[in-house]
């Protein structure tokens, strides 16, 4: 590991020991949708030795759970695990970096990731762990989300900082965030109010979290002004529904 994606995963998992509980209040309800769709794609059904990578409150390891599989979760996070096993009492969940997976070559007939890719200072070797961790013919799926054009959540917000703070504001280099988004699913983010969505990404994750923080305080108030009256535009009868569509990518694990 090179000092540089040694310093993205460190802030990485620091950020995420900090916003387990509040990722899992503002997060939860939209990244849940995505579930069904990549549980099919890995084709993860009764008795399949499943594994939930980056598994943060367990949503998509209890859902595999629910079908039958004999999932495990794992994530780097120990404040994620704890939430995951509180929440979810009957799955298994232990710490482990999804770039170096402690699980023996060929255990899985199914590995997926939702909404982990993105956070990974090396993306390529955690699909390369995956694939070693399936047998062969297995299925690997995961999830990202679409760029900031369509999933608008991080298009409000990127744009209130664009607008009225700094967007350069010095943060570890990682990945580019939307380096997987190309084809999209639906995913529609309600809020009660049109300021929640501000919080969720104050609150809620880790490198937006980050780059709000680092704006001034004027800066900041401006930001949250303005992503309030953009959200406001998404108001429905009942509550403000911002697009927010995702992409599934899927493959299965050569037989030879
Ligand atoms: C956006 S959350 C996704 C949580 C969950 N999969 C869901 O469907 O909502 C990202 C998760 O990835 C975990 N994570 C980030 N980098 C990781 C790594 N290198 N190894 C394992 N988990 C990691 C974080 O701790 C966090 O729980």
């Amino acid at each position: 590991m090179t000092s540089r994606t040694g310093a993205f995963r460190a802030f990485e998992h620091a950020g995420w020991q900090g916003a387990a509980r509040r990722y899992d209040d503002a997060f939860g309800s939209l990244t849940r949708q995505a579930i069904d769709p990549l549980l099919d794609a890995a084709e993860v059904r009764s008795g399949a030795r499943a594994l939930d990578v980056a598994s943060g409150p367990g949503y998509v390891a209890a859902a595999a759970a629910a079908r039958g599989a004999r999932v495990t979760g794992v994530d780097f996070s120990l404040a994620m695990v704890r939430l995951a096993r509180a929440q979810n009492p009957a799955v298994k969940f232990r710490t482990g970096n999804a770039e170096a997976l402690p699980f023996r070559d060929g255990s899985f007939d199914a590995v997926v990731m939702n909404f982990g890719m993105l956070h990974l200072a090396r993306p390529e070797r955690a699909v390369g762990e995956a694939l070693r961790v399936l047998r062969a013919g297995g299925r690997y799926a995961f999830t990202v989300w679409a760029k900031p054009e369509e999933a608008l959540g991080f298009g409000i917000i990127l744009d209130a900082v664009r607008r009225h703070g700094n967007p350069e504001v010095p943060l570890p280099p990682g990945p580019p965030f939307f380096r997987f988004s190309d084809a999209r699913e639906s995913e529609v983010w309600r809020f009660s109010d049109p300021g929640l969505l501000f919080d969720a990404f104050l609150a809620g994750t880790v490198r937006t979290q980050a780059l709000l923080h680092a704006q001034s305080v004027q800066a900041l108030e401006a930001i949250r002004a303005a992503a309030a009256r953009a959200a406001q535009a998404f108001q429905t009868q009942d509550s403000v529904e911002i697009p927010m569509p995702a992409v599934l990518a899927a493959a299965a694990k050569p037989e030879k």
